[in-house]
């Protein structure tokens, strides 16, 4: 392998950052190795450094650095492996000036100090590769980050802009309904159906639009259907407001196959209702996800994928369709009434 890939993971979940990102990386078709993992560090062995693959993507990451050292963050004392680290650096780097940013993930390792580290590797940086340190725009940034195990170096090649996601949350939108769910959790479960730019997605329950509209910010055609007329509204006007183009009309889940679609579908990445609702009429949940899933058998294509919630009392390898594979299941505590499993399943 060519390039080990640091990643500092957003501590938002324990298991859908690293669920993301091999997400990405099997979307694109890619050959990686799980290197290591720590404390909202995550190290990936790739063929090459892969920028453009992750830019505009990744929602659970806050940015991604090619590794350069990892070890006890006591052998950062010793002069000659700092000097080391420094020119290993410095060989790497492009333009005149640089920034030592260094991290503490948590509350590990209290005795060292992050600015005296800063200072020190970027003052034998600044020797080596006689660069000018520059804090507020500097054309390198060097990344230490300080985990569980130990200490992670590398050069930073992408951050994540997730702010961006801020900006989309449900109740900024036009149309808003309580229970859409929060942007980078839909980017992350668009992410994790090994989505990429160009797949047909459907969303069956699509609400007020949020899943189609992270759908869409990556390049995808997205299609929703909704039992609600008053979702489907407000979910073309949240589609057109975010500049996402796609078509939504009304239709009834568990009749998806009978559905005006233009099949087969790529992915299928939804959020159908976790309890007895009026919409749902006589239906119980389990009837509703079994049928949905029956039907969409039919318009997703063969080794297509879905990324779909549920509650975790229901239990989809148990009830499910015998159409699909279950390859990751990821709990999510909701609050003290409601823990949603997020399902990657494979059309077989
Ligand atoms: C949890 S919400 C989806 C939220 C959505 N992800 C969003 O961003 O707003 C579930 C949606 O399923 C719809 N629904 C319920 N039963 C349905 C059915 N049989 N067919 C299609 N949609 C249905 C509801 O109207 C509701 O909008």
């Amino acid at each position: 392998m060519g390039c080990n890939l640091l990643f500092l993971l957003s501590g938002e979940h324990e298991t859908l950052p690293e669920a993301e990102i091999r997400g990405i990386l099997e979307s694109e078709g890619i050959r990686w190795k799980k290197k290591g993992s720590d404390d909202q560090v995550l190290l990936v062995g790739v063929e090459r450094n892969l920028p453009q693959v992750f830019a505009n993507r990744l929602a659970l990451t806050h940015h991604i650095s090619k590794l350069v050292f990892f070890g006890d963050v006591s052998t950062l004392r010793n002069g000659k492996t700092l000097r080391r680290i420094a020119e290993e650096i410095s060989n790497q780097l492009d333009g005149d000036s640089f920034a030592v940013r260094a991290h503490r993930v948590k509350q590990y390792h209290p005795e060292t100090s992050l600015r005296a580290l800063e200072k020190k590797l970027g003052g034998e940086i600044a020797e080596t590769s006689k660069m000018r340190v520059n804090l507020t725009r500097p054309e390198n940034e060097i990344v230490v980050i300080l985990s569980r195990k130990g200490v992670y170096i590398g050069t930073k090649f992408l951050d994540v802009p997730r702010a961006d996601f801020d900006r989309r949350r449900p109740h900024l939108r036009r149309y808003f309904h309580p229970g859409s769910l929060d942007p980078r959790i839909a980017r992350a479960m668009v992410n994790m159906a090994r989505t990429k730019p160009g797949d047909l997605v459907l969303d069956p329950f699509c609400g007020t639009g949020g899943l189609l509209i992270e759908a869409g910010m990556i390049g995808c055609r997205v299609i929703g259907t909704d039992i609600d007329e008053h979702m489907v509204q407000g979910a073309r006007i949240n589609l057109f407001e975010q500049g996402v183009r796609g078509e939504v009309f009304k239709w009834d889940a568990t009749k998806i196959c009978e559905a005006p679609l233009p099949v087969p579908v790529d992915r299928v990445v939804t959020d159908p209702p976790y309890g007895i609702s009026t919409t749902l009429g006589k239906t119980c949940p389990e009837e509703l996800y079994r049928n949905t899933l029956n039907g969409l058998a039919e318009v997703l294509r063969e080794g297509g994928y879905i990324c779909i919630s549920t509650p975790e009392q229901y239990d989809l390898e148990k009830n499910g369709s015998s159409h699909y594979k279950t390859l990751e299941k990821h709990r999510m505590r909701v609050h003290k009434s409601l823990t949603r499993v997020m399902w990657i399943l494979k059309r077989r």
